[in-house]
This record gives C-alpha cells, structure tokens and sequence, in this order.
C-alpha cells in the first residue's frame, strides 16, 4: 500500500469508517442496505451502485444509488449476472471494459450508461449479498479503491449476520416468553385445582370421621342408656320407700340428680350421633328469634350488644322448634365465651338457595333452598388448625369444668338429623360466624297448643304387664316400678320365654318389651306374633336407641315408644297412655 493518501481516498476511508460505525448499530435489513447504498457511492466514486441480495436461486436488484436507472426491484437468474458470478464464484469481478468480458450478460448493460464495473461478493463462505458499482466510462479500480469496497462488503456480511441473529433472538425470547407465560398459567390452574380437590378431600374425610365418631357414639351413648335405667330405676324406688329417710334419703337425692345430668349428657350425644328423637314441624325462625331475644340478653349480659337482621318474607322451616332454640342459645353462649371483654352478637336470618356452585365447594351439602340462621360475633376466632375440629364430640379449648365440648357437635347433628347444612367461619382476632341452613318448609303450622300442667302420675289398677327385657338388672327395676304403680307383672328375658308366657298367664293386658333383644326374634317381631294370637293385647316399647324403628323394624303409626332411661313418671303416663286408648 501506499505511503501516504489524497484528499479523495482519505475521505473515502472516513465515510467507511462512519459506514462501519453505523452498521454495527443497525437492527434491520432495511437500514443495512440503506447505510451500505449510500457509503457505497461515496466510497467507489463510481457513477452508480447496486444492492444485491441472493433470493434462491436468483440475483435480487434491491436497491441501488446512480446517475440513472439500472435494475432496480428486478430479479435474473444466478448464471445470468455478474452479481451471480461473483456470489457463486466467492470472488469480486473487476470488469474495465463490460463489452469486453463473456461473464456479462451484454444485452442487459446496453440500455444502461454502464462501461466498466466492480462486483464485490458480502460473505466469504457463503455470501448472501453483492454490492456493485459501475462507471459510464472505461475505469479500472486501483488496489486502494477495491480494498475500501472489499472492506465494505465485510462490514456489510458482519452487520447482516448481526441483523439475522438479533431477530431470530428476538424470536426465540419473545417464543419464550410466551412459553413461560403459557407455563405460568398453566401452573396456576393445576395449583387451582389441586387446592380445590385438597379443600373437597379435607370436607369428605372431616364429613366421614364424623360420621364414624357419630356411629361410635350412639352405640355407647346406647349402653349408658341401660345403664342409667338401672340406676334411676333403683334410686327412685329406693326413695319412694318409707324406710328411706334422712341422710339416705339425701345421698339418694344427690345420686338421682348426677344420674340425670347423666342423661342429659347422653342426650347431648345423641343428638351428635343424630338419633336423639326430632318433631319436626313448620316454623317460622323470625319468631324464634324474637321470642328468645330477652334470654339471650340476659345469658349475654351488658358488655354484648346483640343486632338482629331479619329477613322480610323469611320462608317457614321444617325444623323441631326447641332443638333450633338450643341450638341458639349455645352458639351465643359460645359467642359469649369468645369476647370476655365485650362485643358485639348479631343474628340473621335470610332465604339461602345452595346452588350447584356452593355444592361444588361444599360436597357434604344437598342442594335446595334453606332457610339460614347465622350468629356471628367479634370475639376471639378459630385458628385455621382447629376450625376443623370444632364440630367433635369433647372437643374444647375451654378449662375443665367450663366446657364438655358438645355444644357445636349437638348443632351439627341435629342440623344433618333435620336434612340441613351447618358452615362455620372463624378469623382470629376478628371473629366467628356459624351459619345453620335448614330446610324450607311450604307453610308454618298453627301455633301449637299450650302444654298442660304436670299432673300427678296415673296409676295402674292392676292390669296385667309382661316385661321382656334380656338384661336382668334393667328388667328387674322395670318389675319393681311397674308393681309400684300398681300393675300386676310378669318377665321374660326373650321373645321365646315372651310368647310362652302368653300361652301361660290367663290374662296379659300389655306387652312392654325391649325393641332390641337376643335371637333373631325383634321386639317388633314378637309383638306383632303376640298381637296375632291376642288381638286386644297393647304393646309398648323402650329403647336405649331412641330412633329404635331403624334397629328393631318398622314401627306402626300407632306404637309407642318410651326411650330409656325413663323416670318412673314417664312410664306411669306412658302405660296409661296406652292402656287407655280405644283402637
Ligand atoms: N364463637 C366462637 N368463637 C371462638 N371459638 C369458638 C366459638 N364457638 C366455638 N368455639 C371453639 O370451639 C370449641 C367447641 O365448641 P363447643 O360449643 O362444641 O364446646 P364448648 O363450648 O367448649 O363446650 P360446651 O358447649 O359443651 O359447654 C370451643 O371450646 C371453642 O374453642
Ligand atoms: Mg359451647
């Protein structure tokens, strides 16, 4: 090369320089030709030049800079242009005189000013593009002027390399962006479901362990009944004896009352277990409220403001009356025990149709319209670990002799006994709602007749009674009672022994028989095998289960039943009951 430079060749190398500035920056095909057209033109001096690009199998005039018209936007095949020539050969063309050369297609420079041209190939390996320049005259470009276009054609390769990649990394990151995006959403759905089907496992294993407790329950809450009948039984009989007086008489008394707090308890249980014995009929909740408003300000007390939000047009329940005001009572009652320092009670009642949606939320639950009871209150809430809890027999936070933890339980077992649905929410530090959903009944009954005063127990006139009872100690109290009362009173211990001792005694005016009894023969059974060969013979029932009609048979409309354990009143009023009707 040269020792030193003209004027024209050292601003030729500064517009390359610029040009190859401007390439590094460029970020499209459009801009790469744009820059590499113009520099071009400066750089060769030449009277025109083109821009090439191989398309397949073809030389594509894009774009080009001259004194006149070339091929701009025209197409020629590979093997019929210079600009082909030097792409497949991978080597410029120095052409001083076009006519002169077989490479040129010489038809289609006759048109054109063009005498003499340079075609430079841009890529080594497989170049993409050509850049050509053209002189009107005869020119022949000296070594200089074809390092400054050869250095072009480089910049031009590097700048479309450039372009190329950046888009297809463009490409490639929006694609993966869009991919994470898809996978994110993805994910969430799966987290969505997975958390539903865990919340819908959770409430059927709750539902089912309750139910499992429930059954649990019954069955001893049963085997306390018995035994309990023992034990009142006696205690009564002991005091209604003459002998029994002062200091016995009181020990009796005490034993007689825990006996029957006893019983309570078992009832409670019960009513968890959902088998305590339910008179459902058509009420109005409104007036329940109402009428119960005073006894709760007074269980409550000053620091509980209690509110009341009553639906208009509330929808009648069907929903034994005294097991929904106890329910009432113990979740104010709990309420209470949850703001020891004051707050605020409210209690609503509204028209609820649970939809398919809650269903879907709420599986243990059936579909319909309910009439809904909610208690809330601001007291010191549930942890999430054991809202789930609250619903368990003997479950309680509260100090030993404060709670038996069979208040919720009783409340769920009676709402599932009466076809409802109960849901409890709870934040700590801000409070708890229980909500009981319960049928919907299509009228409310007429108000029910005032109870009668207690009356003195009815006596027998020694009509005669046949007790089958398989457990002796029970069976002996019933012997005693009955004879107390003034019956006269025959046992057996099964329906066999029964059915002999009918055949035997003259004359059997009531069969008083255990629903449940050893061998296949029911206490139903075996009353209705009675009845078949004594006709006029009346039939009363007792059970430890108060649902007994699930256990023993069916039971007829007209049969009574006295669930145990019963104090010997209910048995004085019951047998006459009986006794005394005219079928
Ligand atoms: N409104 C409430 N706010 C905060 N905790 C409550 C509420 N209601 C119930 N609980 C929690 O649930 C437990 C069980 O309640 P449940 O009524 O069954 O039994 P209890 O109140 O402990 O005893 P019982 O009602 O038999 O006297 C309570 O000990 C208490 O921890
Ligand atoms: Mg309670």
């Amino acid at each position: 090369m040269r020792e030193s430079f003209s004027t024209a060749e050292r601003s030729a190398w500064s517009t390359l320089v610029d040009a190859i500035e401007q390439l590094s920056a460029t970020h499209s095909l459009e801009q790469v030709i744009d820059i590499v057209r113009t520099a071009a033109r400066r750089i060769s001096g030449a009277d025109g030049v083109t821009f090439v690009l191989r398309d397949g199998g073809l030389c594509y005039y894009v774009d080009e800079d001259a004194i006149a018209p070339l091929w701009k936007g025209q197409r020629f095949p590979m093997s019929a242009c210079i600009s082909g020539w030097a792409m497949l050969n991978k080597q410029k063309a120095i052409v001083p005189d076009i006519y002169a050369d077989a490479r040129i297609p010489h038809d289609a420079y006759r048109p054109t000013f063009v005498k003499s041209l340079l075609m430079v190939p841009v890529g080594i390996e497989n170049p993409i593009a050509a850049i050509g320049a053209y002189w009107a005259d005869h020119h022949e470009p000296d070594e200089n002027e074809v390092t400054l276009f050869e250095s072009l054609a480089r910049a031009t390769a590097t700048a479309i390399a450039n372009v190329s990649l950046e888009a297809s990394l463009r490409s490639a990151a929006e694609k993966a962006s869009a991919q994470a995006a898809e996978i994110q959403r993805a994910y969430e759905q799966t987290k969505r479901d997975a958390e539903h089907r865990l919340r819908i496992e959770e409430q059927l294993h709750q539902a089912q362990k309750m139910e499992a407790v429930g059954q649990l329950t019954g069955g001893l809450a049963h085997d306390f009944n018995n035994l309990l009948a023992v034990i009142m039984g006696n205690l009564e009989l002991l005091l209604e004896d003459q002998t029994a007086k002062g200091q016995p008489a009181k020990m009796a008394t005490a034993a007689l009352e825990a006996a029957n707090r006893g019983a309570q308890l078992v009832r409670h249980l019960l009513a968890f277990s959902r088998r305590q014995p339910l008179q459902p009929e058509p009420i109005s909740l409104n007036g329940l409220v109402t009428g119960l408003h005073a006894l709760l300000e007074r269980t409550l007390g000053e620091n509980i403001a209690i509110r009341t939000h009553l639906a208009d047009n509330l929808w009648p329940a069907i929903v034994d009356p005294s097991q929904v005001e106890t329910a009432l009572i113990n979740m104010a009652v709990n309420a209470r025990d949850a703001m020891p320092n004051g707050g605020r009670l409210t209690i609503e009642t509204g028209n609820k149709r649970l939809d398919d949606d809650y269903i879907a939320l709420n599986p243990e639950a059936v579909p319909g319209d309910y009439v809904m009871l909610s208690v809330s209150d601001t007291g010191s809430g549930i942890p999430p670990h054991l809202l789930q809890r609250v619903f368990e027999p003997f479950f309680t936070t509260k100090p030993i002799g404060k709670g038996t933890g069979l208040g919720l339980s009783m409340i769920y077992g009676f709402v599932k006994q009466s076809n409802g649905h109960i849901k409890i929410y709870s934040e700590v530090g801000v409070g708890t709602t229980v909500r009981v959903y319960l049928p919907r009944a299509q009228s409310v009954a007429a108000a029910a007749p005032a109870a009668t005063p207690a009356s003195p127990a009815p006596v027998g006139h020694g009509e005669m009674i046949l007790v089958v009872e398989d457990r002796p100690d029970v069976r002996s109290v019933a012997c005693r009672q009955l004879a107390r009362l003034g019956y006269r009173v025959s046992d057996a211990a099964d329906a066999n022994g029964a059915l002999r001792a009918l055949g035997s005694i003259d004359r059997v005016d009531l069969l008083f028989t255990d629903v449940v009894l050893p061998d296949s023969m029911s206490g139903v059974d075996l009353a209705n095998e009675a009845r078949r060969l004594h006709p006029s013979l009346k039939v009363l029932y007792t059970s430890g289960f108060p649902d007994a009609a699930r256990i023993g048979g069916k039971f007829s409309a007209t049969d009574v039943l006295l669930s145990k354990p019963y104090r010997i009143d209910e048995l004085a009023r019951k047998l006459r009951q009986v006794l005394d009707e005219t079928r």
